[in-house]
């Protein structure tokens, strides 16, 4: 049977780099990436964990891909982090599952495949990471692994389970990839770890800071991102790179997860509400222009209304721009399930709507102040909405799609007059 495969991803951007990674290092063996399942004779799910809903979806697709087993040749591997939590638990479930391979093993997709390993799921001493092969879906934009794993002990996360102990690439080799991306066109960088801002070169010592001046100062890097921090590795070493790079996004993701002091001591965040909101006037002051995006979870065991209404009167006052909230979801292994006091149900729904409508307004709000101004974008591609339209980013992380010359090349710098705040993006017209 041919050799051809095809890759389902969920979750992260780390997922996402993952899947390119596999991409990359099956193209180089010879294997042909394929839009279609029906015509694959391998198909990988890159899994993700985060939150039940997400670890469900995995088994209902194993449940569809049965079937496609009984009509053809076809071999199955489940990656990702329920791979990694699950291990030979998703051989017992679904016995037609080829082989089990967790995210310490993508650099060795290869023996895997050889059906070395049927069940790989530890995190070998030499995390191959090959970035000469990596399967980068923009002609624009690449993302750099820069530390892999976690350290914290946030009570509700299964991610240093999934993904292991923290991990930083040396200095100079995350620095040689980004040449290299850059000498293939991408003029955009996103440095990626599920804790990005604890990165510490294992030779050298040099933290975060210092990475993203060293990145920034590469020639043809247009626009630096990353994603994402933890609040309690926010240093001025990292500050003072954002506030002296100017193409460092003005854009920070910073997850606080409750406005609550308790809910935080409870969650083990290493923060407290007041140290957060500090935390963020002292980069405000290096960095006005910086626009603040944050993750929360309601309904933790044991948050009351006046907790909840701490988060609400937290998310007021810092104005976030962005916002991604979720119910708590019990994950097999963390503390939080001895914590107790679980919220009903009905509860955490309904605080997660007041959450959004509140957000709603607060976005709205932001979106319109822009109204008027001429803001740089970078160009990314056609807009989805209309494809006689340009569609791109602002400096602090806003999608703004425009009218411009279609000639434009991607990966160019624009100035965009902002004409209308629609319900998430701006909509304008080139001016240069
Ligand atoms: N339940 C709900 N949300 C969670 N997150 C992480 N673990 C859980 C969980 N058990 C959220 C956090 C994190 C984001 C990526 O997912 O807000 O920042």
């Amino acid at each position: 049977m041919a050799k051809t495969f095809f890759i389902e991803t969920w979750g992260c951007q780390m997922n996402d780099l993952d899947s390119q990674r596999l991409s990359g290092s099956l193209k180089l063996r010879g294997w042909q990436r394929v839009d279609d399942e029906h015509n694959a004779s391998l198909i990988l799910l890159n899994t993700c964990s985060i939150r039940e809903k997400a670890e469900n979806k995995v088994f209902s697709r194993l449940g569809e891909l049965r079937e496609r087993k009984l009509e053809r040749d076809l071999r199955i591997g489940v990656c990702g982090c329920v791979a990694q939590q699950e291990g030979e638990r998703i051989l017992a479930r679904a016995p037609w599952v080829d082989f089990v391979m967790g995210p310490g093993n993508v650099g060795h997709l290869d023996e895997v495949l050889a059906g070395g390993k049927a069940i790989a799921v530890d995190f070998p001493e030499d995390r191959r990471y090959d970035y000469l092969t990596i399967d980068r879906p923009s002609a624009t934009k690449a993302q750099v692994t820069i530390i892999e794993g976690c350290n914290k002990n946030c009570t509700f996360c299964i991610v240093p389970t999934t993904r292991g102990r923290e991990i930083s690439r040396p200095f100079d080799d995350v620095l040689a990839e980004v040449r290299f991306a850059v000498e293939t066109g991408r003029v955009e960088i996103e440095l990626l770890g599920q804790t990005v801002n604890a990165y510490r070169c294992p030779a050298t010592n040099r933290d975060f800071g210092a990475l993203l001046s060293a990145v920034a100062s590469i020639d043809g890097v247009r626009r630096l991102r990353f994603m994402t921090s933890h609040p309690a590795e926010v240093n001025n070493s990292m500050i003072h790179a954002m506030r002296d790079h100017a193409n460092i996004s003005r854009y920070l993701h910073l997850p606080v997860q409750s406005g609550s002091s308790k809910v935080l001591r409870r969650m083990k965040r290493l923060y407290t509400r007041e140290k957060y909101l500090e935390m963020l006037q002292r980069i405000r002051e290096a960095i006005p222009q910086i626009h603040f995006s944050t993750d929360i979870i309601v309904g933790f065991p044991g948050e009351t209304e006046d907790d909840f209404q701490q988060t609400l009167s937290l998310i007021e006052e810092v104005r976030y721009g962005s916002l991604f909230a979720f119910k708590y979801s019990p994950r097999p292994g963390t503390p939080a399930l001895r914590i107790g006091e679980a919220v009903d149900d009905d509860i955490a729904t309904d605080r997660l709507t007041r959450l959004f409508a509140l957000h709603e307004r607060i976005k709205q709000e932001r979106l319109e102040s822009y109204r008027g101004k001429v803001l740089s974008v970078l160009v990314e591609g056609p807009s989805k909405h209309d494809p006689s339209m340009l569609s791109g980013r602002t400096d602090d992380n806003w999608v703004v799609n425009f009218v411009a010359d279609p000639s434009t090349p991607l990966g160019s710098m624009l100035g965009v007059r902002i004409d209308d705040a629609l319900h998430h993006t701006l909509r304008g017209e080139a001016t240069t």
